[in-house]
């Protein structure tokens, strides 16, 4: 089984070029079905969910040729409805192409999606909006099945701000009858990206970023180019790594506004930082502070993608902590693996309790999902041993060659079958 072996102990100093952000390249490759043409995409990071998405427009009929960061989808070529049933079980995101098949389709057969096992992670609010804009959904034998002759704008309110719904509705309201109103929607920086996106290739979207979207259907679409948005959350792992080892870290192409409420929170963690037109620079003489409290909340509250890596740079902080997590219920099963490096954690519910410890040890831990396995390599970077980090196969989901990126501003950390 492969792992990451880490010989911890080592400060992080140099420069580090963040990659594009997962969560805006998902929404929009499956976004590149809609114009029915070219789109060339810059930025694109090379992980694994990445490589599940452009899977599955080949499958769809699109033709995808990728020269290192960039991706040119054609979309013309389409001749299929039905993303295959093993590529929606690897990853939930496939979804966010219901909205948009929808708009080309008459009917749509999806299977029930899957993902990262860090909460029940329902698609009730996806279902009920689409419903809302005509469609009607049945469920047989774990399909979805889906059919609309013509999808019809609506004033749509959600229940949660839920980040893939409100892409799903965006999607589907691109060329649908007349004007969609989004109302709760989520704010996260990806979407205002997916908006971004799709005004270049000639849709008329508006509002991303605030919590009422409006989204005018139009006939036509056209050919685009687009830089993707660089990853916070890939950004704060990087600052928290840091913060925990010490040194002195630039991240190239990020700024406090990007990171929202992640910047604050390293900072009264003991970080400090800079942001200026090169980027965040973190310096850090490894003594991290408690924070009292933080609660994930959506956007601009605290990610919960962040609350792994929070609570194990918190695990060696002078003083005791709180992390409560409110989004998925699932999230804390990392805690029994850190504690296997000698950390003081109790978990209670959906909070944990975290009391500092002085030092962590290595030892040979498994990762259960994407930022658990972030969270263990950072603790492994800081214990004064060898470590052995498992489950690499999530860490490449979202890290765009995390083992690389780490090994130059001086980890000792390298891949191993
Ligand atoms: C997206 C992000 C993920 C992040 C999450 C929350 C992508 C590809 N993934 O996931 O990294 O952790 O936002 O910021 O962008 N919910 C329902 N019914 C629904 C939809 C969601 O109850 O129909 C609940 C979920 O169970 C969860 C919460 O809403 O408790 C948040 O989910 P959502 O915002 O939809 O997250 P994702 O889009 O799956």
């Amino acid at each position: 089984m492969q792992k990451y072996v880490i010989n911890g102990g080592r400060k992080l100093e140099g420069i580090i070029d963040v990659q594009g952000s997962k969560n805006a390249s998902l929404p929009i490759l499956a976004a590149s079905i809609l114009n029915g043409g070219i789109n060339i995409i810059h930025d694109i990071p090379s992980i694994a969910d990445v490589a599940i998405m452009l899977d599955i427009l080949k499958g769809l009929g699109c033709n995808v040729v990728t020269e290192g960061k960039t991706v040119s989808i054609d979309s013309s070529t389409i001749n299929n409805t039905h993303v295959s049933d093993e590529l929606v079980s690897l990853m939930r995101s496939s979804f966010i192409l219901l909205g948009a098949l929808l708009s080309k389709n008459e009917e749509v057969i999806f299977s029930y999606p899957g993902g990262c096992t860090i909460g029940r992670r329902p698609i009730d609010i996806h279902l009920k909006a689409l419903r809302e804009m005509g469609a009607e959904i049945s469920e047989l034998c774990g399909y979805i099945i889906c059919k609309a002759s013509k999808l019809k704008g609506a004033d749509i309110s959600l229940d949660f701000p839920s980040v893939g719904a409100t892409e799903n509705i965006i999607l589907a309201a691109v060329k649908a009858q007349g004007q969609t109103v989004i109302r709760n929607a989520a704010k996260e920086p990806e979407i205002v990206d997916l908006q971004g996106y799709l005004n270049s290739i000639g849709a008329v979207v508006s509002g991303a970023g605030t919590d009422t979207i409006y989204i005018e259907g139009v006939s036509a679409l056209h050919d685009t180019q687009y830089h993707i948005m660089k990853d916070r959350i890939v950004a704060g792992t990087y600052i928290a790594a840091c913060n925990m080892t010490g040194g002195d870290v630039l991240l190239k192409g990020i700024n406090k506004e990007m990171l929202g409420a992640i910047y604050p929170v390293m900072a009264s963690a003991g970080a400090i930082l800079k942001s200026d037109d090169s980027g965040v620079r973190v310096k850090s003489n490894a003594k991290v502070l408690p924070i009292g409290r933080i609660t994930t909340m959506p956007y601009p509250g605290f990610p919960t993608d962040m609350q792994p890596q929070i609570t194990t740079m918190l695990s060696i902080a002078d003083g005791v902590s709180v992390v409560k997590e409110t989004i998925f219920e699932n999230r804390f099963r990392y805690i029994a693996q850190l504690q296997k490096m000698g950390t003081d954690i109790i978990t209670e519910g959906n909070s944990v309790l975290i009391k500092g410890v002085k030092r962590l040890h290595g030892a040979k831990v498994y990762a259960e999902d994407l930022r658990a396995g972030a969270a263990l390599i950072m603790a492994a970077l800081k214990a004064n041993e060898r470590s052995e980090v498992y489950g690499i196969n999530f860490v490449k989901r979202g890290y765009d060659n995390i083992e690389g990126v780490l090994a130059q501003v001086g980890a000792d950390i390298t891949l191993s079958d």
